[in-house]
């Protein structure tokens, strides 16, 4: 966390300028060197090593272990590479899209923060090769392998809550709905009108239709690009390390929420958030979660704050961190809580989001008595 003086942009803190590792892909030029704000310390880990690695089984721990021993990483802002590079905190780590709650009565900044290393992989992409000789089937197939893998998954069954399977498209969308998803993304998918331009017969074919129905792609619809500078790709964007048992590869916490003091740049407290039962230690400290929501403050002194798996909103006192109170939502809600007061009675609402039961998801307040 950077702290700044809002008039001039000075630092409140001091920042060191620190050499960080080169990009070994050709053609790619990383900065050499990186900002490290000295205070406040980091809340979310920036590094790991071989003894942070899980271990609910042996087995687990050994495949963890071999593909950490097999990724370049040389600590944080270690460029994406061929070989994979693994990345903590991930994209989705420290604060995520929730932002913090700032108290102007203490000073104090209030953040929730994730502990899930990641993996960004770099792929040399043959255009050339990619468009000869394809059937239309088999072209929608290498545009996948390229662009959609990472979130979908190699066999097209996704990463559920975050990435949605898409196995038996066909029974719950049209093609052209499909279609028009991939043309504008949404949520977390990315647009992709460029990258299917030309190809859309390969990219439907591949989703909605078995391989031998298709026939050899014409030259139209090839959409070849001119012969130009080798492309390379992060096929591994958002791509998560994670243990057999579906853990982010670290030992936990691997959530937490911290309340730092902007005066003094310590921590007041630091708690993990969320909890995996299965996963918790005979009577010890809970797993924390990931999740994206942010807290908020009120002036009364309380913090509400959801976001986790474990599909809980809490509430904690700003002082101590000491949990008041706590119900089970019908969903994960993905959004910050607000709280507002009307003829009198304060209320706190939050959206929840959709689930088997009501994909719509819900609305929800809660009312303080
Ligand atoms: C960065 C991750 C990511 C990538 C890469 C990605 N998607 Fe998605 N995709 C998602 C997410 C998240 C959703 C759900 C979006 C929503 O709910 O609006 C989704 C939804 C979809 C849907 C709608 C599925 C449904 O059941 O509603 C289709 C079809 C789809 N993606 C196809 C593709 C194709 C084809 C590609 C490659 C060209 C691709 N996606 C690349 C994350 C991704």
């Amino acid at each position: 966390m950077f702290v700044l003086n809002r008039e001039t942009g000075e630092p409140l803190f001091p920042i060191e300028e620190r050499k960080v590792p080169a990009s070994r892909i050709p053609g790619e030029e990383a900065w050499p060197t990186q900002p490290f704000p000295l205070k406040p310390k980091p809340f979310a880990r920036q590094s790991m090593t071989e003894q942070d690695l899980t271990s609910y089984t042996q087995a687990g721990h050994d495949s963890i272990l071999k593909k950490f021993r097999s990724m370049r990483y040389e600590g944080l802002f270690t460029p994406p590479d061929l070989k994979g590079t693994l990345m903590l905190p991930g994209s989705r780590g420290g604060a995520e899209w929730g932002g913090a709650a700032y108290d102007p009565k203490t000073s104090v900044l209030f953040v929730k923060s994730n502990d899930s290393p990641e993996i960004q992989s770099m792929k040399k992409v043959d255009q050339e090769k990619e468009a000869k000789n394809q059937t239309v089937f088999q072209q929608g197939k290498s545009l996948y392998m390229t662009y959609c893998v990472s979130c979908h998954g190699k066999d097209k069954n996704g990463d559920e809550p975050n990435y949605p399977s898409l196995i038996g498209l066909k029974n719950r969308m049209t093609r052209e709905a499909a279609l028009d998803k991939i043309k504008k993304g949404g949520g977390k998918m990315p647009a992709f009108a460029s990258v299917v331009k030309g190809k859309e017969k390969g990219m439907i074919a591949f989703l909605y239709e078995r391989e031998q129905n298709s026939g050899k792609a014409t030259k139209m619809e090839t959409g070849q690009t001119k012969a130009g500078a080798d492309k390379y790709l992060n096929l591994t964007a958002y791509g998560h390390f994670r243990d057999p048992q579906g853990n982010p590869a670290l030992r936990p916490p691997w959530g937490t929420l911290n309340a730092i003091n902007l005066n003094t740049g310590e921590y007041e407290w630091q708690i993990p958030l969320g909890n995996s039962e299965k996963y918790q230690d005979k009577n010890g400290p809970e797993t924390g979660q990931e999740g994206s929501a942010g807290p908020i403050v009120t002036a009364g002194g309380v913090i509400f704050i959801s976001g986790t798996n474990d599909q809980k909103l809490r509430a904690f006192d700003k002082n101590s961190g000491k949990l008041l109170w706590q119900t089970r939502l019908p969903g994960v809600a993905n959004a910050t809580a607000c709280t507002y007061m009307a003829n009198g009675k304060q209320y706190v609402a939050l959206s929840v989001g959709g689930n088997k039961d009501n994909p719509s998801g819900f609305l929800m307040a809660f009312g303080l008595p």
